[in-house]
């Protein structure tokens, strides 16, 4: 299974995009600001509304990542499979302050986004690209930051038709979901929820 995204990444539509998180990976966000490029892990990330889409996630004070994003009001969220799980510890483990380059130090590359002026990570099979929505108060004392979703692309070969497609042939694209210390789980096999109750006559 080849992990060259470009040629398999598809637009998705921006009422879709919730879904590209609505099943809880960890995820990497990169930020660019004033020349510096960055990219670090992130578990504690959800959606927050369909159409528009906005999303949630917690940035803690002391990491890099949160100076850029306070400086540019923007960042990315990059969904990494299993096959980057090595690189996105590496990503939630070094701090790229003191990096000259945090991408290549976690094994990473990226390319340039769509819309916004960030890098997106090579490799993953999801891409939101996201605008802050200040609200100071919350930054302050939750580190919470919510934004709004301006683009998202996805890989087609396990998102299309708006949903998720995971199965034995595509097993180093599943998603991964943090347990704690490194351990992660990989997305698993979809069960299908039907209808309960009396069944019309
Ligand atoms: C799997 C994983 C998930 C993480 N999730 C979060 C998170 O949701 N929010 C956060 O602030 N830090 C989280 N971290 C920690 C940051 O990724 C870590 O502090 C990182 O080194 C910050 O990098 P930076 O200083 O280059 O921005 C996580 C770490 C790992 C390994």
């Amino acid at each position: 299974m080849s992990l060259d995204p470009g040629i398999h990444r598809r637009p998705v539509p921006l009422a879709r995009a919730y879904r590209l998180l609505n099943h809880g990976p960890t995820v990497l966000v990169s930020t660019r600001h004033d020349g510096r490029d960055n990219v670090m892990a992130a578990a504690w990330n959800m959606p927050l509304d369909f159409d528009p889409p906005k999303v949630a996630v917690v940035i803690d004070r002391s990491t890099f990542t949160r100076r850029l994003i306070e400086a540019s009001g923007r960042f990315a969220l990059n969904v990494p499979p299993r096959a980057l799980v090595d690189a996105s510890f590496a990503a939630g483990s070094l701090g790229g302050a003191t990096l000259d380059d945090k991408f290549a130090a976690c094994a990473l590359r990226s390319f340039d986004a769509q819309v916004l002026d960030l890098p997106l990570v090579e490799g993953c099979v999801a891409w939101l690209e996201c605008e802050v929505i200040a609200e100071p108060h919350v930054q302050q004392a939750h580190d919470l930051f919510v934004a709004r979703v301006v683009a998202a692309q996805a890989d087609e070969r396990v998102f299309s038709d708006g949903r998720w497609h995971f199965d034995a042939s595509t097993d180093a694209l599943r998603t991964l979901h943090h347990l704690g210390a490194g351990a992660f789980l990989a997305s698993g096999e979809p069960v299908q929820a039907r209808p309960v109750g009396p069944t019309p006559d």
